[in-house]
């Protein structure tokens, strides 16, 4: 017996294809420029995600991330919401993706769920959409080459997403540990009309990968650093998007360092940043150690958020031969963003379901 009048309020219900269809309606790299503009004004809400591992059954890494967030646009309508994504690192051997969830929607006014949407696909292209606008504002002029370590579902919504964003693009460098992966995205971006008069090479490892990369991109899973200074030429990006693949000399080697907020760098004990600001080598971006810590005598400091850097406010790249490190740990609020656009198009499309709560 329930306990409480619950009047039928319908929610909206996207399945991936739903998801990927509305996509196509919404300039993803605009909605996401749009939300780290509005987080660097201060005009979001990006609380602490929570964090739950377990080992699986068959003994693989698994997790959990919760991660709500909010953009509160002065003079309009909030957008609140919260993306759940989960992932176990045995699933690409079981031939599923490693990760998924949900995105939820909330009604800003009464809190009650207005929409509810598969995860991943939005959480890869927002992801893939922060590095195209590392791209733009901290790249050397006119980049024409790309290394990405890792060829996972990340890997391809990168390689599809830059094929249409830098048109300067004409080489495109892949390594997995698992060849069989790097050589099914180079026949996937083979076929596609944007990789037309682009060349993609297979590397024989991330050393070779990254030679000569202006833009190195590491989306793999690994926990302990590889990409060592004298690795990255001189002008290179990092989009350092798997957060672990750089060594700590190789942070403090970079010129700029620039990430997408520092408080869940600062907060989070687990990924390479986090883990220096633990050990005094990483300071925050008011040239601050983490309380309670000593800088040590080599430390660095963090040198700017890429929302000020599209605000203006930083002017990222000082130098062509600067070696620049963009380090994304992930904001709920680009989701939430992204999600708001898409849940709009379905709307006004038609698409998804109607579900009663
Ligand atoms: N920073 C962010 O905002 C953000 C957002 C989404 C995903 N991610 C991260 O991106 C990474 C990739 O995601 P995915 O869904 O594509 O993962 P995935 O597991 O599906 O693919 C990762 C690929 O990397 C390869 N790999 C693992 N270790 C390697 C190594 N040492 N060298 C070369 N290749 C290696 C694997 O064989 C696999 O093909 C994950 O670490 C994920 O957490 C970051």
């Amino acid at each position: 017996m329930d306990f409480e009048r619950y009047p039928d309020t319908p929610f909206r219900y996207l399945t991936r294809a739903d998801v990927v269809a509305a996509a196509h309606g919404v300039d993803i790299v605009q909605a996401v420029a749009d939300a780290l503009l509005l987080h660097a004004s201060g005009q979001s809400v990006l609380p602490e995600e929570a964090y739950l591992g377990w080992t699986t059954p068959e003994g693989d890494s698994a997790r959990l991330l919760a991660m709500p967030g909010a953009l509160t646009p002065t003079g309009a309508r909030p957008v609140i919401g919260m993306k759940t994504i989960n992932a176990s690192l045995g699933n690409p051997d079981r031939g599923i993706p490693r990760s998924q969830g949900f995105t939820l929607l909330l009604d800003p006014e009464t809190a009650r769920p207005r929409a509810l949407m598969e995860a991943a696909y939005i959480s890869a292209m927002r992801t893939a959409a922060v590095s195209a606008l590392a791209v733009r504002h901290l790249a050397v002029d006119a980049p024409g080459s790309l290394a990405l370590i890792g060829c996972g579902p990340l890997a391809r919504a990168h390689a599809q997403l830059l094929l249409r964003t830098v048109p300067t693009l004409r080489r495109i460098t892949l390594y997995d540990l698992a060849t069989d992966r790097a050589k099914d995205l180079a026949a996937h971006l083979a076929a596609l009309p944007e990789g037309a008069g682009v060349e993609t090479r297979l590397a024989p490892g991330p050393r070779e990968a990254v030679a000569d990369a202006e833009l190195v991109i590491p989306v793999t899973t690994v926990t302990q650093g590889y990409i060592e200074p004298d690795w990255l030429r001189p002008g290179a990006l990092v989009c350092h998007v798997s957060l672990d693949d750089l060594t700590e000399a190789a942070v403090l080697a970079a010129d700029t360092l620039v990430v997408d907020d520092w408080s869940l760098v600062r907060d989070d004990p687990r990924r390479l940043l986090g883990r220096m600001h633990r050990a005094g080598t990483l300071l925050g971006p008011d040239g601050t150690p983490r309380e309670g810590v000593t800088a040590r005598p080599d430390a660095r400091a963090v040198d700017a958020t890429l929302g000020d850097v599209i605000a203006g406010r930083h002017p990222g790249r000082r130098h062509p031969d600067e070696v620049v490190v963009s380090n994304p740990f992930g904001m709920s609020v680009l989701d939430v963003a992204v999600a708001d656009r898409v849940h709009a198009h379905a709307e006004a499309t038609g698409l998804g379901s109607l579900l009663p709560l």
